[in-house]
């Protein structure tokens, strides 16, 4: 989603801006600008579409002097994808620039008293408003305006504002938006995510909700709402910058499948040890966890789709019930918790509006908050009980991989740990789960050799135009991630079905030629899941099966062909089933020419609701 850079040093800023904002593409966006000051005036370069574009214009003007700017890519809400409604955007008397990420919910009240006094927009944006408003209000003391125009605002905001007036600073501003500022020696730059600075420096702070920050090349200063100084813890960030870049491979997507292994050591391994899952960043007691009367899963998209395995995993190894809410619909179906609900919010990027409201709803309501994130001290991490780490590294394409995999990995530690303090699970069930947990990255490993064979299935198949994903339990968790990956990066359609729900309806879709995905590869449903094979086999489908090698034969007698993984515990099931998931998504989108990395309409990190 919108992407924020800002920039104030002594080095010419419009380069680092651009830099700054191609590391922001992977979140998603359909056009781009930059604000940069010189010269007496601020000068502003947008426009829809790529930021090759944007650079090649930056360029045609022969680029732009200035030690300090803004940069922004756009995800259009209010207003469609075009030159005009891009950031930055300036006030009507071009001296104050905004870049925003968000929603001003209340815009079209502000926007028509601003017409009243006579101001005129050149936008249908949103944040219009902002730069307008900040206008009306400026008498001389920015911050002084900048203050009133945030208790004026309502909605999700994080502000980047640059003023004519002030040549020497940027403002920054956040609301349930992330923002974080980043500290080099001679300049300060504040940006959406950390992968838009790592280049400059590795220490930043995060921006908390209702703060605003002032920045110099020199100084940096944070303020609450109400302009009394707060000071700011500093961290440091260890994301290699390598870890953003492609190393070779055609697309991210591919090396991100590609470093599932190693990821889910690097998760796993630093909390097992000497025989046993310890989990030293948590402080929930026995009495606590045993009190518990029911886990709450909360998420969005792919961290749902673990959500979805977890409820399978965490009722078998707890045996207390698990209920699984999209972040979106929690909020808004007045849920059932109380202080013996334990919330388990699973996000990769820790800033999803939705998860982040439902967190805060969950803890209103008495909940404790466990959550699994990748990116250190997002918001989500920083507003839950207890954090738990996912070590995959950045991740860059859209759609998530090796993130799914190392939530899955935690998911699995949180039950063997949590089982080990209840008392639910045996000495011995403990060590094989535990045993088999440990030999993932191996067989991980095994399956990513063996790609090519899933290359040919999508050479095969990737003409199919509509997609069925069958399989039932932890089968059927991991055909919603596949249907889901699928769909995402491919634009076919597909849909994921608990297999013995098909012929309550959906079984009237199936006819010669429809391409099935039948995930069977669960020992306890097996028999069950083939049943349903067979019914839409002898419908006509083309079937691809997705099995563990042991059942390859019985599988390959009734499907078209089969894929295999390796055998595994079977509640480790869809940490291996889900790869050739990945890779068959991935090699039907490479065949079918998409924007892999960068799929239509789709945003990384979703901060509007
Ligand atoms: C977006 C991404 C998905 C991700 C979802 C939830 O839709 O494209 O890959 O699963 O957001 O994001 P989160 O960062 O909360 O896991």
């Amino acid at each position: 989603m919108c992407g924020i850079v800002g920039y104030v040093g002594r080095e010419t800023a419009a380069p680092i801006l651009l830099e700054g904002l191609r590391r922001l593409e992977y979140r998603g966006y359909d056009s781009a600008g930059v604000a940069v000051y010189n010269d007496g005036g601020i000068q502003v370069v947008k426009t829809k579409g790529r930021i090759q574009a944007l650079a090649q214009q930056v360029e045609e003007r022969g680029g732009l002097a200035g030690t300090i700017g803004l940069g922004h890519t756009r995800w259009a809400t209010h207003g469609a994808p075009s030159d005009v409604n891009s950031h930055p955007h300036v006030s009507a008397n071009g001296r104050i620039a905004v870049v925003h990420n968000g929603i001003i919910e209340n815009y079209a009240e502000i926007r028509e008293f601003l017409q009243s006094t006579g101001v005129r927009f050149a936008s249908e944006t949103d944040t219009e408003v902002v730069a307008q408003l900040l206008e009306y209000y400026y008498r001389g003391n920015l911050l002084d305006a900048v203050t009133k125009v945030l208790h004026r605002i309502q909605g999700a905001y994080a502000l980047g504002i640059l003023c004519a007036d002030c040549p020497d600073r940027l403002i920054a501003a956040r609301k349930d938006s992330p923002l974080i500022l980043g500290f080099g020696d001679g300049f300060h730059v504040l940006a959406s995510d950390v992968t838009a600075v790592i280049e400059h420096t590795r220490e930043v702070c995060y921006l908390d909700d209702g703060e605003i920050a002032e920045l110099t090349a020199d100084h940096c200063w944070v303020y609450d709402a109400y302009l009394r100084p707060v000071e700011k813890e500093r961290r440091h960030v260890d994301w290699e910058i390598s870890a953003a870049e492609k190393g070779g491979y055609e697309h991210f997507m591919l090396k991100e499948i590609m470093e599932q292994p190693k990821a889910v050591h690097d998760t796993i391994t630093p909390r097992i040890r000497d025989g046993a899952v310890v989990l030293d960043e948590l402080e929930f007691s026995t009495s606590y966890l045993k009190s518990l009367e029911k886990i709450y899963i909360i998420a969005c998209g792919s961290s749902y789709h673990v959500g979805m395995a977890a409820k399978y995993v965490l009722e078998a190894l707890l045996r207390k019930p698990v209920e699984v809410a999209l972040a979106s619909e929690f909020r808004y179906c007045n849920p059932i918790v109380s202080e013996r609900t334990l919330a388990l919010v699973i996000s990769q990027s820790g800033e999803t509006i939705d998860t982040l409201a439902a967190l805060r709803e969950a803890k209103r309501l008495g909940a404790r908050v466990l959550s699994i994130v990748n990116v250190v001290g997002s918001t989500i991490a920083r507003e839950s009980d207890g954090v738990l780490y996912t070590w995959a590294g950045p991740e860059i394409a859209v759609a998530t991989t090796k993130a799914y995999s190392t939530q899955l990995a935690v998911v699995d530690l949180i039950g063997l740990a949590f089982a080990k303090t209840m008392g639910t699970l045996g000495d011995e069930e403990y060590k094989a789960l535990l045993e088999a947990l440990e030999r993932l990255p191996q067989q991980l490993e095994e399956i990513l050799t063996h790609r090519e064979q899933i290359q040919y299935l999508a050479s095969i198949y990737f003409n199919h135009p509509s997609v069925f994903f069958i399989g039932r339990n932890l089968d059927y968790a991991v055909g919603l991630e596949g249907s889901l990956k699928l769909k995402e990066i491919s634009y076919l359609h597909s849909e994921a079905y608990a297999a013995g729900e098909l012929k309550h309806g959906t079984i009237s879709l199936i006819e010669p030629g429809t391409l099935v995905v039948a995930l069977a590869g669960c020992r306890p449903v097996f028999e069950k899941t083939m049943s349903n094979v067979v019914e839409v086999k002898s419908r006509g489908a083309d079937v691809l099966g997705l099995t563990i090698a042991p059942l390859e034969s019985a599988v390959g007698k009734v499907v078209d062909y089969t894929l295999t993984v390796p055998e595994t515990h079977p509640l480790l099931l869809p940490s291996l089933e889900v790869v050739p998931m990945q890779l068959f998504a991935y090699y039907v989108a490479l065949m079918h020419g998409c924007d892999i990395d960068k799929p239509r309409n789709l945003a990384k990190s979703v901060t509007v609701e």
